[in-house]
Order: structure tokens, then C-alpha cells, then sequence
């Protein structure tokens, strides 16, 4: 069980898209009690372009400090500002090249293809658990060198670091909950270190591994925390473009009967899903100086949370925002982020999504949402996707 998730019956994104709209329209630099929210897009393009203002070491604001995340913060990307993450980056920047994932295509479509070879003669199954959540996880694990086996266990690893929320996490749960795991998780992945320090492979941990910077090894938690990092960034976001799709084509018949007729439109409609339902609504930042945003004057050491989300709906950007439409130009949208945390595993995501939506279209003359259950989501403010999909399909 998530230690972040609600399970509801309808749809609450859409709940949080109609408030989107609302602060767009009437107050889009918002101040609550834990910070600022921005919705307005160029207000958040300009907060992902300065990070000098607007910098990326959250965890500065856990008090107290908790020692196994700032180990694990140590190799965190999304946490790391100039210029540690350009060095950091760097070392695994060649393995997520648009190239370098083209060459695991055929790869991504066998693991679709035994994933749902597993549900084959059923008529209905839950997305989640056959495809949307394993292939993912399969495709990452093996890039990084990880057994594949041990999977239960990222999973409950990852609900801790997911439970991490800024700011906003309580201090009992930091200290009893998510810091043990984040200990477990750190102490794994450095013995999966040393034995590819002893034995190095030809994976992504064993180059990290086996790295040097200035001559010099990289440190424990720099190895753990680009690994680990990359492992929970690459999975359920990826799951999430999956269930997306599959749920807004449900919603959008003649957008799928299109896109079964033309498959070169799916790149495209991918994109769009991924822009009016980003799996990670928002991200965060925090004030390093008095600065101000859409002439508000905000105060240094302060949480800004940009509102991608909003932002992909900001009719400023894009005309007509909410509606959905395949054909659009989405470019400019923020569900990768911008600049120089954009994500390192974007073309890997638009690759397993197009694989296994074609999968998906190939194998089935027919792909709905199964109606008869009731769908339960995740919280939309941590991650935008169904908790499980049902969905009815006919070879
Ligand atoms: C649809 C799927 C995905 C979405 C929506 C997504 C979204 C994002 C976003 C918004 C950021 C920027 C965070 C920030 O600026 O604070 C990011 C960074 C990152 N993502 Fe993804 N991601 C996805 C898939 C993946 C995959 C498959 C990987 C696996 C390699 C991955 C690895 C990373 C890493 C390592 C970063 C940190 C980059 C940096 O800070 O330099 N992501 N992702």
C-alpha cells in the first residue's frame, strides 16, 4: 500500500484541473501556508531557466536533517544544483540518448509481449499490474543492472521516497518510516556497487561504479543516489503515460479509431496525453534570494512549487488548453520539465509508451475501460494515473 496514495472513486484530477483553471483565470502566484504556488506558464518557465534564484536542493527544508536521505541526496539529480549535477549528469547522460534507447526497442517490445502473453484469452485484466507498472520497472532494471527479482522490494523503497513530499512531509513519518527504507535502499545498492566494483558488468552501475571525477572514485552516495534516482524516476511516471493513454482514448473514441487507422499520429497523441495529464503535476524549488514572481515579492528561503500541470493548460500557451486534440503542437510543454533538470529519460518514456500502445493496438481489435468496476486513482497531487485499470479487450 502507498504511503501516498487515496484511493477515490471518481476521477479527482479533474477536480485539480477545474482549481487549475480557477487560479489561472484569478490568482496565479498563490500563497499558502506552505509556500508559493505558481500556474502561469511563463511565470514557470522562467523559475525552471534561472536556477540561481530558484534552486533544486529542497531537502534543505527537512528540519531536522535526516541522514539516510541526505546520503542518498548525495548522487540525487533533481535535488543537486549547478554545477555538482552537471558532473553528475554527465556520467550517465550516453546511456538515455534518444540513440542509445532506439537500440532497446526490440527488447521493450518482447518484455509487452510476455507481460501479455500472461493475460492471453482473457477478455478483461488490469492494465497496472500486467503491463503498465511491470514493463517499466523490467526496462529500467535491466539497464541499471538490477535483478529483476527483487522488484517487491523497490516497490515498498519507492513508496517511502514517493511519501516525500518537500516541506509538507511530518517529521514522525520522515524519521520512522521513510528513513529506514531510504537506509535499506541506500545499503543495498552500495553492496550492488561493490560487486561490480569487483566484477564490473556491462550495465549502467557498474560505468557508475567503476567511474572516476578528477581521478577520484565517486562517493557511496553519489552512486546510490543517481542509480536510485533514475530507477523510482523511471517507473511509475512511465506507468502513469501508459494508463493515461489508455484512459483518455476511452474517453476519445475517435481519437483512437484515428490513431489505430495511422499509427505515425501516436508520437504525437502521446505527447498531447502527456500534456493535459502529466504523471508529476508539479515540481519544486526554493528561493535563494529575495526575488518576485508575476510581481509578487517572495522572500529567500522559501518553497515555490511550479505547477506543471497548470501551465500545459495555461491558455496563454495553448489555444482552446483543456481540450484534447491530437493534431496539436504541444511543444513547449512542461510535463518533462525544462532546462537543465529536463528529464534525463524522456526519450526512453515516449519510447516504452509508443511500444506498448502499438502492442496494445496490435494484439487487440478492441481496448476499453472496463466500466462494470470502479476505478481508483492515485493522488492526483503526487502522481496523476489510475491505482489499477481495468480494462475489456478483444483479440
Ligand atoms: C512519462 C514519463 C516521465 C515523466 C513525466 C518524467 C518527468 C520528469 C520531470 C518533470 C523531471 C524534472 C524534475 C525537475 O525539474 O525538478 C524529470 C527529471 C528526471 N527524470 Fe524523468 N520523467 C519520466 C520518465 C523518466 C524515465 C523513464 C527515467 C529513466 C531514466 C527518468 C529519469 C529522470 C531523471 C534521472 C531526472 C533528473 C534529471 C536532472 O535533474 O538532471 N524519467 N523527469
Amino acid at each position: 500500500m502507498s504511503l501516498i496514495s487515496t484511493t477515490l472513486a471518481e476521477d479527482p484530477a479533474e477536480e485539480m484541473f477545474s482549481w487549475f483553471r480557477t487560479m489561472l483565470d484569478t490568482e496565479p502566484v498563490h500563497r499558502d501556508e506552505q509556500g508559493w504556488n505558481v500556474f502561469g506558464y511563463s511565470d514557470i518557465a522562467r523559475i525552471l531557466a534561472d536556477t540561481k534564484t530558484f534552486s533544486s536542493e529542497t531537502a534543505r527544508l527537512f528540519n531536522p536533517p535526516q541522514p539516510d536521505l541526505d546520503f542518498f541526496d548525495m548522487g540525487n539529480l533533481v535535488t543537486t544544483d549547478l554545477p555538482r549535477h552537471r558532473k553528475l549528469r554527465s556520467l550517465i547522460n550516453t546511456a538515455f540518448t534518444p540513440r542509445a534507447v532506439a537500440g532497446l526497442s526490440d527488447r521493450i517490445d518482447r518484455i509487452t509481449n510476455t507481460l501479455l502473453d500472461q493475460v492471453k484469452g482473457q477478455d478483461t485484466f488490469d492494465l497496472v499490474d500486467s503491463l503498465a507498472y511491470a514493463l517499466p520497472i523490467t526496462v529500467i532494471l535491466e539497464m541499471l543492472g538490477l535483478p529483476v527479482e527483487d522488484e517487491p522490494q523497490f516497490r515498498v523503497w519507492g513508496d517511502a521516497l514517493g511519501a516525500i513530499d518537500a516541506a509538507t512531509v511530518p517529521p514522525d513519518l520522515l524519521a520512522n518510516e521513510v528513513g529506514p527504507a531510504v537506509r535499506e535502499l541506500n545499503e543495498y545498492l552500495l553492496e550492488q556497487a561493490e560487486r561490480r566494483r569487483r566484477e564490473p558488468t556491462d550495465d549502467v552501475l557498474s560505468v557508475l561504479a567503476n567511474a572516476e571525477v578528477d581521478g577520484k572514485p565517486l562517493e557511496g552516495g553519489e552512486i546510490v543516489g543517481i542509480t536510485g534516482l533514475t530507477m523510482f524516476a523511471g517507473h511509475a511516471t512511465t506507468m502513469a503515460a501508459i494508463c493515461n493513454a489508455v484512459l483518455l482514448f476511452d474517453r476519445h473514441p475517435e481519437a483512437l479509431a484515428e490513431v489505430r487507422a495511422d499509427r505515425s499520429l501516436l508520437p504525437g497523441a502521446i505527447e498531447e496525453i502527456m500534456r493535459l495529464r502529466p504523471p508529476f503535476p508539479r515540481l519544486a524549488r526554493i528561493t535563494t534570494v529575495d526575488t518576485e514572481i508575476g510581481g509578487q515579492a517572495v522572500p529567500a528561503g522559501e518553497l515555490v512549487t511550479p505547477w506543471i500541470a497548470a501551465a500545459n493548460r495555461d491558455a496563454s500557451r495553448f489555444a482552446d488548453p483543456d481540450r484534447f486534440d491530437i493534431r496539436r503542437d504541444t511543444r513547449g510543454h512542461l510535463v518533462f520539465g525544462q532546462g537543465v533538470h529536463f528529464c534525463l529519460g524522456a526519450p526512453l518514456a515516449r519510447l516504452e509508451a509508443k511500444i506498448a500502445l502499438n502492442v496494445l493496438f496490435d494484439r487487440y481489435s478492441a481496448l476499453s475501460v472496463d466500466h462494470t468496476t470502479e476505478l481508483e486513482f492515485e493522488n492526483p497531487r503526487q502522481l496523476i494515473c489510475p491505482r489499477h485499470l481495468p480494462v475489456r479487450v478483444t483479440a
